[in-house]
Order: structure tokens, then sequence, then C-alpha cells
């Protein structure tokens, strides 16, 4: 079975519908998203909905449990906190009640997913540096053999064996015996890597491989409906350079 995994949509609605036209060219048989649906973009309703149609699973982003008050968003810089009161505003109750059933993490065909880390799923701390990394390595023996996490907007992929962690810089990999992974997904609606292309990935439980795909899509769009939704600029800025 190949499951399309998507994360931190973040309300940009032209991204998603670009990587779901592309997953439905991969011919994927199942969708899961790793969270963060909200924020920073101007269709979180849109995007909400479809979450809601054509994912088998979803797990809480930090930003989704700020909207519906699962999580304290006051320390927040000014300019997302601006625009999750925004979100606010904008969500049907039917969206909030879904935002509202998501569960921290999912089991699912023996893969875990979750947001942030996997220790503590509540506090959303993030894994993208190897340093990060290290600090799961006391959990080994609890970590399952695939995890599947968003947060860092970033594709990431650490390889766990006992007392030992690698990085994976493959854009396509196969999972080995006896070492257990924490992948982070990238962003579809907010990459930080330096490329502005949407980004998901595709597990194939069979073959045990992990494919990191990008896809271009409308950004001037996606920008353009930021700033005049009267959300801050810079959200518009940083989609065109990838971060
Ligand atoms: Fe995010």
């Amino acid at each position: 079975m190949k499951i399309g995994v998507i994360s931190d949509i973040h309300a940009n609605l032209e991204a998603l519908e670009a990587v779901l036209s592309s997953l439905e060219t991969d011919k994927v048989d199942r969708i899961v998203c790793l969270g963060d649906i909200v924020g920073y973009g101007a269709n979180p309703k849109e995007c909400c909905e479809i979450i809601m149609s054509v994912c088998d699973v979803c797990v809480i982003g930090n930003h989704d449990a700020a909207i519906i008050g699962r999580m304290d968003y006051s320390y927040y810089y000014d300019a997302a906190h601006m625009v999750l009161d925004w979100t606010k505003t904008q969500l049907t109750d039917r969206c909030k009640e879904y935002l509202l059933s998501l569960p921290y993490f999912h089991e699912y065909e023996g893969v875990l997913l979750c947001h942030g880390s996997p220790i503590d799923a509540q506090n959303f701390e993030y894994i993208f540096s190897i340093e990060q990394a290290k600090t799961i390595i006391p959990y080994f023996e609890q970590l399952k053999p695939l995890t599947l996490i968003g947060h860092s907007h970033l594709f990431k992929t650490f390889a766990y064996i006992e007392n030992e962690v690698n990085d994976v810089l493959a854009q396509k990999f196969g999972l080995r015996k006896n070492y257990k992974y924490i992948i982070s997904a990238g962003s579809v609606g907010q990459p930080r890597d330096y490329d502005p292309r949407a980004g998901y990935g595709i597990y194939n439980t069979e073959m045990r491989t992990f494919e990191i795909k990008r896809v271009e899509y409308n950004i001037e769009k996606a920008a353009s409906k930021i700033t005049s939704s009267g959300l801050p600029n810079a959200f518009a800025k940083r989609l065109f350079m990838g971060l």
C-alpha cells in the first residue's frame, strides 16, 4: 500500500491542491496528515474541509491546537498571533469540531503519526537537528519502527540503532531491518528549506520505502490572498523564498 504523507498545510489552498493532484498521479491508496492544517495562510476553512474529506487520519498540530483552545498561544510573536486570531473568525463550527477531535498520536499500519517529537507529543518539541534527534536515543525501546512527524517544515530522516542515530540524506530510501526511523515529512504550504515548492512524502508499506516529493504550485496566488486578506505581508513573501 502507498501512503501519501502530508503535513503543515498552513491554510495554503493552492499548495494543497497541487499536492493532491500529484498524489493522484502517484496513485496512493491513502493519505495521512501530520497536523498544522491552519495558520499563516488565507484559506483555513477550505483546507480544513479538504483534509476532512481526503485524509484517512490526521493528528493535531500546534496551530490547530491554538485555534481550538488546546494550547496557549499568547506568547507567539505578534504576526503569528494575529493570523491565529483571524483564522478563528474564518473557520466554521464543523471545522472547529474537526480540529477539536484530532488526536496527538495515531498508530496506523504499524507507523506512529504525530506532529512534533513522539516523546510528550502535547508539547510539540521540534526534531530537525541531529542534536535534537539524539535526545530520543534513551527512548529507543519505546520507539515504533517508523514515526512520521511534521512541525519543522523540513525533510529530515533519522535512523536509530541502539545507542546511535544517523541522518539519511537520500530523496528515496529503504528502511533497514533492526533500525527505527523518525522521518520529518516537510511541509505542503510553507516549506523552510529554501525550496519554495510544496513538499510531501510517500511511504510504501510493502517495499518499506520512503520518498520525498516536491511539486510546483501557484505561489503568486497564495501570496496575494494573504496580502488581500489583511494578513502580515511577511507570510506572503516567505512563500517565494521557501522559508
Ligand atoms: Fe507548522
